[in-house]
Parts: structure tokens; sequence; C-alpha cells
């Protein structure tokens, strides 16, 4: 890895850090015109803003497939709480959290949306909305507390019930094998530099199949790769907390390679459908200079196709691999063999889309559209469409499934007792017109999961972010329905946006 791909890795604009670094980022609407990035931040969530639709309710008059399922998404250490019961060992984000200074006001998620103990009423309340699918994940060290070893009982009961709770309302269980809590004691051992815990996480995903393979029809593997080479390995403001760009890819590799191990346990298990969950951007040219394009298809690289590629299509993007070179760590872990793993057929493939890039000739990253309270996220629906079409033109017809797309708004509980949160309406509706319309140009669209069912623990941003449909008033741990969540009820009731 030369100097200068260390240099610009370390540069690369990373999910979910701190708001403050919003203010440094250079902004322009597609006009070119130069403006600040307060006045673009000001646009998302704001009702008061002249470009905020006044009537954001509206139908379109777009109905979907009668049998597409809508849902809303979870991850257990963002909901669950119940941190030491039941034997749950502890997971890299409960060392992490706890650590002083790395998340907004030291927040945890010891007790979360305390979802562990709520789960019956939080169910009641996704038949209420009319749920057709839940998108949760499953929580490493709840099953086995060091990573390895005889499965903990007490954590497969609790998914078990959570599980049978669905089907019991009539709503499709779609559940995740890794969203980022991994057992502290794996990372003790080197985490995902070490590719013994690739072996582990098969292992793991075994012993899930065995309790809950027939009683899921959907699985995901890990959540975002991406996400946890990028902000654990790249910004280190997500947990492991390193930023050293040689062990991040290296990372990459081993998540994949685990991934492609847990494929194949499942097969040996049940026939329920499995696949990853990749977090992936459109990558424009910033302008029309062809360096500019050059070095927007090797953004492109890192972001997307790094994973698209070796999972859909059994090798690395040559581009990628010539950039990191043929002494990076990530080049010289790959043996014999792993490629094949990692591209066992998959039956599905999960989209998570939040985000367009913008790249520029040197290959950093500008803004276009308005951006939410997440500085990283520029809201751009039509790059819904772009992506969408852009997977099954490029990978074929795989089936494909949103499984995360949401805005973080300043949600407040009013004086009346009710949220009103018109701008997440808004965002919303024109990212599902957005999936219409993708549909229509013939993309296998199957079901759509909105990011998040309730607020949670928004990892390094604590409490303050509010992504839910529903609100969560943590002091009480009551649920109240939030505006856009009346609004959704009535998209799924009807089938229509
Ligand atoms: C995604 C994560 C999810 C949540 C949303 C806002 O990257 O998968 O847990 O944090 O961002």
């Amino acid at each position: 890895m030369t100097v200068l791909t260390r240099r610009r890795l370390l540069r690369r604009a990373a999910l979910s850090a701190t708001a403050a670094t919003a203010a440094r980022v250079s902004a322009r609407p597609a006009s070119g015109v130069a403006i600040s990035a307060a006045s673009l931040l000001a646009a998302a969530c704001d009702p008061d803003s002249p470009d905020a639709d006044p009537n954001p309710e509206r139908r379109l008059g777009m109905r979907f497939p009668d049998d597409f399922r809508w849902g809303a998404a979870t991850s257990a250490y963002q909901i669950e709480g119940a941190a030491k019961e039941d034997g749950r060992g502890a997971s890299i984000w409960d060392t992490f959290s706890h650590t002083p200074g790395r998340t907004r006001n030291g927040d945890t998620g010891d007790v979360a949306a305390d979802h562990y103990h709520r789960w019956a009423n939080d169910l009641d309340l996704m038949k209420d909305l009319g749920l057709r699918s839940y998108r949760f994940s499953i929580s490493w060290p709840r099953v086995q507390a060091d990573g390895t070893g005889k499965a903990n009982q007490r954590g497969l009961d609790f998914y078990r019930r959570l599980v049978d709770g669905l089907h019991e309302r009539g709503i499709e269980p779609m559940a995740t094998l890794f969203h980022w809590d991994l057992p502290q004691a794996l990372q003790d051992v080197g985490g995902w530099e070490n590719r013994d815990v690739a072996y582990r996480f098969a292992d793991y995903a075994a012993a899930v199949f065995e309790a809950l393979g027939t009683a899921v029809p959907d699985w995901l593997t890990i959540n975002e790769p991406k996400t946890v080479v990028q902000n654990g390995y790249l910004g280190g403001h997500h947990a492991p907390g390193l930023r050293d760009p040689d062990a991040a890819y290296l990372v990459a590799h081993h998540l994949q390679l685990a991934h492609g191990l847990a494929v194949r346990a499942l097969r040996a298990e049940s026939d329920a459908r499995i696949g990853p969950a990749l977090n992936l951007h459109p990558c424009y040219p910033a302008d029309d200079r062809p360096e500019t394009a050059t070095a927007t298809r090797l953004y492109d690289g890192y972001e997307n196709r790094l994973y698209l590629d070796s999972i859909l299509r059994g090798a690395y993007p040559q581009d990628v691999l010539d950039d990191l070179g043929p002494r990076s760590r990530m080049v010289r872990g790959i043996r014999d063999g792993d490629l094949a793993v990692i591209s066992s057929p998959v039956d599905l493939l999960a989209v998570q889309y939040y985000t367009p890039y913008y790249v520029t000739t040197g290959g950093d990253t500008e803004k276009r559209w308005p951006t939410s309270e997440a500085f990283w996220q520029q809201i751009f629906p039509e790059g819904m469409f772009d992506l969408l079409t852009r997977i099954t033109r490029d990978y074929g017809p795989i089936p494909l499934t949103i499984t995360e797309n949401g805005l973080p708004c300043p949600d407040e509980l009013g004086a009346d007792g009710a949220v009103s949160d018109p701008g997440r309406i808004e965002f919303l509706r024109d990212h599902f017109a957005a999936a219409h319309r993708a549909i229509e140009a013939g993309v296998p669209l199957e079901s759509y999961h909105v990011w998040s069912l309730m607020d949670n623990f928004e990892w390094a941003e604590g409490y303050d972010q509010r992504w839910g449909l529903v609100y969560v008033d943590y002091p009480t741990q009551r649920r109240i329905l939030k505006r856009s969540a009346h609004w959704y009820r009535g998209v799924i009731k009807d089938n229509t946006v």
C-alpha cells in the first residue's frame, strides 16, 4: 500500500462521525453555486424551510406489487439493552461505549430501548402498523458469551420467542447474524484481523441456524462490512476504534470470508434464503473531466464493487487490488479457494441506501444536496433509483430487498403528546417513489425496511439522533407513534404511495 493510498483511505468520508465535521465540508448545489453547509443542514427535517412540502402525506398514486412486503429494521445492540442478562457476554460495543470520549454524552447500549424486556409490546406495535416484515439482528455474545463453544440456550430462547411472536402476528422475520457486536473475547485475539474469527463466525451461525433455521425464511449474514472497515478501522469512531488502513482491508476480506462460510453453513441446515446486507452508494463524478471519471471509478470500487464483485462474481475488482498493492495485508491475506467461498451462491441481496457521493478529481467527495442531522447523509431520492437499476443491470436479476433507508430528525414530544416529523414523511415518500420507479424499470425488489422501527442507540451519536418511526421516551421507555408512523400505516394498508 503506497503512502498516497494510505493517506487517501484515512481521509475517506466515513459514516456516523460527529456532527462537528459538518461545518468543515464544502457544499455546492447542483447549479454549481457555492453555498454554506449550514444552509444545507437547515433544509432537511425543517417544516418551515421554503423547500419543505406543505403536504407531505399527499399520495402520488403509485401502487406496489401485491406481494410487496413493507417492513422496518432494528439491530440488537441498538435496541435490546439487558447487557448483562441471561448469560450475555461483552461485545466490542460495550467496551467502546464505556470508554470515555467515544460516544456522545458517554451514552451506552446498557438499557437502550429495553426491547429485551418489552419485545412483546414492540411486536404488538409492529402489528398495529401493519408491518409484513421485520428485520432485526441476533446478538452474537448472547448466543456465545465469548464467541466460541456451546450455545447459550437462554440467549437462543429470546430469539425463539421473538420469531414465534412475529409469526403469531403474521409478520415475516428477517434475521441478521452480525450487526457489529463482536464478542470482546474475539477482539482480544485480534478481532476480524484474525482469520480464525471468520471460522468462529461460521460456528456461531451454525448454532443459530440449528436453533432457528426453519422458522426464519430470510437470513442476512453481515451488516455493512464496509462500515466496519471504514468506521471501525479507518475513521476509528466506531468499535474497535482503530485507524489502520492496512488492517482495515484485511478485515474487509475476513468479513467476506465469514459471510461465505455462513452461507455454506445454512445450506447444510435448512432451505431458507440467505444473502449479504450491503450499504451501497451511487458515486457520481463532481465534474466532467476525464481524470474525475477515473477517480470516481476507483471510489466506486472501494464503496461498491469490493463487496458486490467478490460475492456475486467471485473476484475482487482489479483496480482496488492494484490500488492497495501486492504488499498490502489484504492482498497477501487472500488464500486459494477464498473467493469460491465468498461467492457461494446467495438467494437475495439486501441493499441499504442513505446517500450518494460526488467524487472530485483528487478522490475526495463534496456535497450537492441538503444534508440531515447525520452530516454524511445527503438527501437524494433519485440515488435509490440509480443504485437499484445499476445492481440489476450489472449483476443480473438477483432478488433485492431494501433493509435500511431513513432519516434522523430532531423529533420532540409535543405538549399534545404527539410527535410531528413531516420531513421524514417527505423523505420516505420520495424514496418509496424512486423504488417504485425501479420496480417498473424491471428491478426485482421484494420488500422495503425503514430504518428504524423506533429510536435507538445510534452508535457514536448515542441517543441524540432519532431515526425511528416510533418515538422512544427514554426516561419512561414509553413508545409514541410519530406522524410518519401513522402515515406509513396508511401506505402499507393501501400498498400505495
Ligand atoms: C447504518 C447502520 C444502522 C444505523 C443506520 C443509521 O449504517 O447499519 O445500524 O446506524 O446506519
